[in-house]
């Protein structure tokens, strides 16, 4: 039945370039936004930037250039590889825009006039890097983890929202809605963190004199909200919040975001937030794991990171979205290197599906005049590919269902090589030399069952690799479909479609 969908990604920080950490769950995103579309919903799927905060106002410092300026040049380039990526994206939010700072003035407003905001002193430790206060009980053998950075001492007077009372109420929510967070063993990291000690009140200002660089207190001018409050925020900016769509967009059916942001800021700040406001909670959290490089998380601050637009560069968006995909089990991490992706793209791309169609092709325009035949023979070899396909079939969609975008890749190009098997069986080369006319019906039958058989293999592709299945579709005859319904079905609308002319899907890289 078809549905509206919401989706958002994390908006990313402007203070860094993007490297594959950012780019992987654009297109994790952007897989199940295109998945649901196939399935006929209405999808509305949101990403964005995140651009107040000490560290983007430091970084602009810096360059000596307006903090705007520096968060203009980030966004473009963070627009630019959601282009590069085929992200599919409605929406690009930024949280310097009018509409986001009127929605967090707005709900600043409602939380104070209720009391739910109010005004203390603190004296304590205030971490820069992770741009929040700290407390001694989280020093590992006597000191700050590294995670911190500089811990500096503070006494300040600051706004604080009333998260504690809300404790009990977001234990029993999270233990009783098993759902809400995806992988389910996140669940438990949670409700650790939420059982382990009382929750503190939540600072959401940071005085002027220290940082600038955000959205003023709507009761206060002298106070910047707290970034992280702000950020949260966009999620109900993007969905309409104070309009009449926002009831159509809200609540969100899926926020997609990295383990790191898990614990507090999604799973405590943001619930506490929607219900301090009456406002639903997200329907789910979809909660990937990292990229690592040698073991560690990639990331800007702790060193080697990959750029993702020089693999895009060198080996197209769709191999870079294959590869990103096939290798990273949702939920998990997954270790890059340059090898894995270079063999999965020889092997599985260039090798498995890249040669599989200039193969036909090249056999078509030989053996039945560029077009595909009509199949008559049915066999042994036909039965077991038709067979293959069956069961490949019927797992591809609880697999999309389920995220395991891996497993379901697997299972496609095992099938892809199934064709390739039943090409070698068939041997349509050796087929040609003989005029017999049984030999002959065993070769229009091979050519049609190769088509046909990747027109099927290319089907649940669409949404991971879109350009490449495409393109395979239209050298197989076949016509481009925008809802999945009766697609997966073996049947033969290709007779008598011309097909392409010869190709190469996957040229080896220039430089390797
Ligand atoms: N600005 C915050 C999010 C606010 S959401 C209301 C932030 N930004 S970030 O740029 O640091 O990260 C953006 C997203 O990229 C997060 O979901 C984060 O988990 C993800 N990744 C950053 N590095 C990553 C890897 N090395 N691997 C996979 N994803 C990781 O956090």
């Amino acid at each position: 039945m078809s549905k509206h969908f919401y989706i958002t990604t994390a908006i990313d920080y402007a203070n860094g370039a993007p490297h594959l950490g950012h780019a992987y769950e654009k297109v994790l995103t952007d897989i199940v936004a295109r998945f649901r579309r196939l399935q006929g919903d209405s999808v509305k799927f949101v990403t964005g930037l995140d651009e107040h905060g000490q560290k983007v106002q430091m970084s602009a410092q810096k360059q000596g250039v307006e903090p705007q300026a520096f968060c203009d040049g980030h966004a473009a380039v963070f627009q630019g590889l959601c282009e590069r990526l085929e992200i599919t994206n409605d929406d690009y939010i930024r949280t310097t825009e009018p509409r986001h700072k009127k929605v967090v003035c707005e709900i600043l407003q409602t939380l104070f006039d209720q009391g739910l905001i109010y005004k203390a002193d603190y004296n304590g430790y205030y971490s820069q890097r992770q741009e929040q206060f700290v407390t001694e009980k989280e020093k590992v053998d006597g000191k700050w983890p590294e995670i911190f950075g500089e811990v500096e001492e503070v006494v300040e007077t600051n706004y604080f929202f009333k998260l504690a009372q809300y404790q009990d109420w977001l234990v029993e929510t999270i233990e009783q809605n098993t759902e809400i967070i995806y992988p389910r063993f996140r669940s438990a990291d949670v409700l650790q963190f939420l059982k382990k000690e009382p929750l503190n009140d939540l600072c959401i200002s940071r005085p002027k004199s220290r940082l600038e660089w955000g959205i003023e207190l709507p009761f206060d001018s002298g106070y910047v909200t707290y970034v992280w409050f702000d950020a949260l925020t966009n999620y109900i900016t993007a969905a309409g919040y104070g309009t009449d769509e926002f009831e159509k967009n809200w609540p969100a059916d899926y926020h997609v975001i990295g383990k790191d942001i898990l614990v507090p800021p999604h799973a405590v700040y943001w619930p506490i937030m929607l219900k301090a406001l009456n406002l639903e909670l997200p329907k789910h959290f979809l909660v990937h794991g990292w990229w690592l490089s040698s073991g560690a998380k990639m990331s800007k601050s702790t060193g080697e990171v990959v750029d993702p637009l020089d693999l895009i560069e060198q080996f197209g968006t769709d191999a870079f979205r294959y590869f990103v995909t096939r290798e990273m089990n949702v939920g998990q991490d997954s270790e890059f290197s340059i090898e894995l992706f270079m063999s999965r793209y020889n092997s599985d791309l260039a090798n498995d599906l890249g040669n599989l169609v200039s193969r036909l092709l090249n056999m078509a325009s030989r053996y039945s005049e560029g077009k595909v035949p009509g199949a008559s023979v049915d066999e042994q070899p036909e039965q077991d590919l038709k067979g293959l396909w069956q069961k490949t079939q019927g797992e591809l969609i609880p697999l999309f269902e389920g995220f395991q975008f891996h497993k379901a890749l697997e299972r496609i190009f095992t099938f892809i090589s199934g064709i390739n098997k039943y090409a070698e069986t068939r041997a349509p080369w050796k087929l040609a030399k003989s005029e017999a006319p049984e030999d002959q019906a065993k070769l229009q039958t091979s050519l049609a069952y190769m088509a046909e058989a990747l027109r099927l293999g290319v089907v649940m592709l669409t949404p991971v690799m879109p350009a490449i299945s495409d393109k395979v579709r239209g050298l197989v005859g076949a016509d481009n479909f925008d809802r999945l319904e009766g697609q997966l079905e073996w049947g033969n609308t290709l007779e008598g479609k011309t097909l392409g002319e010869k190709t190469i899907l996957f040229p080896r890289p220039e430089k390797n």
